[in-house]
Parts: C-alpha cells; sequence; structure tokens
C-alpha cells in the first residue's frame, strides 16, 4: 500500500508508540518526474539498516505530526539506505505537499521498520505487474528484485503524461514494460485486455489509484487468490464506527465499551492505551492485533480473505464487531 504511496490519511504522531522508529537523516533528493522526487534515508550512525523485501513500505513520521506510509523502491539486505518515490499530490492533505515543500537534505526524522503487505512471489516463473501513477514505487523494487534472480517478468505502466512518469529512462532500457499515456491515449489502460492476454499461470500485482484496482480486482476474480495481488493505498471500505460492543483486553485485563461514531483504536487511544497504528484506514497494516474470540466486521484492505474468515487477526484502526464482545491479545 501501502502506497510510493501516500494514503492520504493524517494522524497525530505524538499519541503513536515509538519502538518502531529509527531515526535518519535525508541523505538525497532526486527529481525523478514531473512532481514526484525520490528521497533516500540514512541511519544518523551510518548503519545498516533492517533487511527489506520487494513490496515493502515504511512510517514516515513528520514534523507536522502526520504519520505517512511509502513503498520503498529497493529491497536487499545490510542496506545503507532506504529511498521513497513521493508524487506531490494535487489532493495532499498535508502529506506529500509537506514532504516536497519542507524535507532538506542533511535534516533528520523518524521512520519506521519496513513492513509489508505487497509480498512478491519469487518463485513465479511468470509475473505481471501493472502501475498506475505513483503506484510504480512498490513494483520497481520487485522489478529490481525479479531482474537480480534473473526471472521473466513484465510491466504495464499508465500515466497521465510521459513528463509525469516517474523512473521512465530506467525502465525505457527493458523491451517488456508497455507504458501508456492517457494524454496519447483514446482513454485509460485497459486492464481487461491485459488480463485475457496473459498466461492464468501467471502472478498479477497491481498498485495503483483506486479505479484502476478495482477494475483489476474485477479482472482477476476467475484466477486463484494467491496469483491476485494488489496494494491499497487509500481505503475502500468506510471504517467501522457503529459502535455498541465491548472489547475487552486479555494483557491489560480491562474492557471497554466502543460507543457509536468510534473506533476501536480511537477508544484504546482515548484511554491512554499504548498500541502501534499508522494509517487509521486499514491499509498500512501497523495496528494488526491478535484476536482471541469474538466475530470481527473487518473493513481493511491488509488481511487475506482467508486471514479474514479465521477470526483470528483484527485491524483495530477500522474494524468493528459482529459480535457482542471481541476479545484482543493486548
Ligand atoms: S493503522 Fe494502518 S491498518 Fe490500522
Amino acid at each position: 500500500m501501502i502506497n510510493g504511496s501516500n494514503n492520504g490519511n493524517s494522524v497525530n504522531a505524538e499519541k503513536n508508540g515509538n519502538e518502531n522508529q529509527i531515526e535518519v537523516k535525508i541523505a538525497e533528493i532526486k527529481k525523478v518526474a514531473e512532481g514526484t522526487n525520490t528521497y533516500s534515508f540514512e541511519k544518523i550512525d551510518g548503519g545498516k539498516l533492517r533487511n527489506v523485501d520487494a513490496g515493502s513500505h515504511i512510517d514516515l513520521f513528520l514534523a507536522n505530526g502526520m504519520i505517512r506510509q511509502y513503498s520503498l523502491t529497493k529491497a536487499g539486505d545490510e542496506l545503507s539506505s532506504y529511498t521513497v518515490a513521493i508524487k506531490r499530490d494535487r489532493e495532499s492533505r498535508g502529506g506529500s505537499v509537506f514532504i516536497h515543500d519542507n524535507f532538506k537534505v542533511g535534516e533528520t526524522l523518524k521512520i519506521s521498520n519496513p513492513r509489508n503487505n505487497f509480498a512478491l512471489d519469487e518463485n513465479a516463473d511468470e509475473t505481471v505487474l501493472i502501475a498506475g501513477g505513483i503506484g510504480i514505487t512498490p513494483i520497481m523494487a520487485m522489478i529490481r528484485r525479479l531482474e537480480a534472480l534473473g526471472k521473466s517478468w513484465k510491466l504495464y505502466y499508465a500515466n497521465r503524461t510521459k513528463s509525469e512518469t516517474a523512473f521512465y529512462d530506467e525502465l525505457s532500457e527493458y523491451p517488456q514494460v508497455k507504458f501508456h499515456f492517457d494524454d496519447e491515449s483514446n482513454g485509460v489502460l485497459d486492464i481487461a485486455s491485459i488480463i485475457s492476454s496473459e498466461s492464468d499461470k501467471a502472478s498479477f500485482y497491481c498498485c495503483g489509484p483506486l479505479p484502476m484496482l478495482e477494475n483489476f480486482e474485477e479482472n482477476t476474480k476467475h484466477l486463484p487468490s494467491e496469483q491476485v495481488n494488489i496494494e491499497y493505498f487509500t481505503a475502500k471500505e468506510e471504517v467501522a464506527t457503529e459502535g455498541e460492543y465491548t472489547v475487552e483486553l486479555s494483557q491489560e485485563g480491562q474492557t471497554f465499551s466502543i460507543e457509536k461514531g468510534k473506533t476501536i483504536l480511537q477508544t484504546l487511544l482515548d484511554n491512554e492505551i499504548e498500541v502501534d497504528y499508522g494509517c487509521e484506514a486499514g491499509v498500512c497494516g501497523t495496528c494488526e492485533t491478535r484476536l482471541i474470540s469474538g466475530i470481527p466486521d473487518h473493513r481493511d484492505e491488509v488481511l487475506t480473505d482467508a486471514q479474514k474468515e479465521s477470526n483470528s487477526l483484527i485491524m483495530i484502526c477500522c474494524s468493528g464487531a459482529k459480535s457482542e464482545k471481541l476479545v484482543l491479545d493486548i
């Protein structure tokens, strides 16, 4: 998701627990397209960062109090820097515009360790990647990894214009990359044709704007779910605020009533229970919590259908309850 990828959700960083935060400095800022920069971060002490799998994202804890999620453009072990690509979003509510206007080389900030909700199947014989706009960011990490492994891959990459196409020069080197520019075409990328023209044995990945993801989901329904991978950066469903159930915290030994208009996360934060969270929209995975009993009303885009059906995990920022009580492992 998550996603370059920002999800447009803001939260108060001061409320968030900080065990998962690393202090870094901005080592490099590079323009990679009109309106899009890459930002590289290094540890203050120059040490190595945690290993990264392709498709991972990190949280940036911004000085304006917001937490934003951005995908890493490179995977690997023993990395000395993490790089994200960020598009100055026309609709930004403070994340990407703040970053573009305020980030300077040498300044410091806190980031989280990487989290991966969009993992690459490195054993697939064929990989078909579809990216829209800044959704290319996690896909770049996948391409670099697949290249390093000598695996077969293809990319369909849509943008409004060529000048807004991040990593255009690098990707132009590969004959298996098909660019689509809306301003030079008669419409948006034809996902249905792409899926039907590719092998039904391929692993498919899509990251981009919500209409593209919904279109992709619709056109891959016939494929086994393990071959279909989507990274959402904006919430598809509304968060559950219907309330009128209770949440018991098994470790804390406390029980709270979730009132109408509140989420589980908001209720816990209001009661000074420390929990990790990021997007507050069910797309980053930070608030994942083990469920001991009860039936959740899942509203997230992170858990698989099988995980949702198992009733063993819940994203407490957005999901509610279908039972009168949930018991959480907190
Ligand atoms: S805080 Fe992002 S999924 Fe819950």
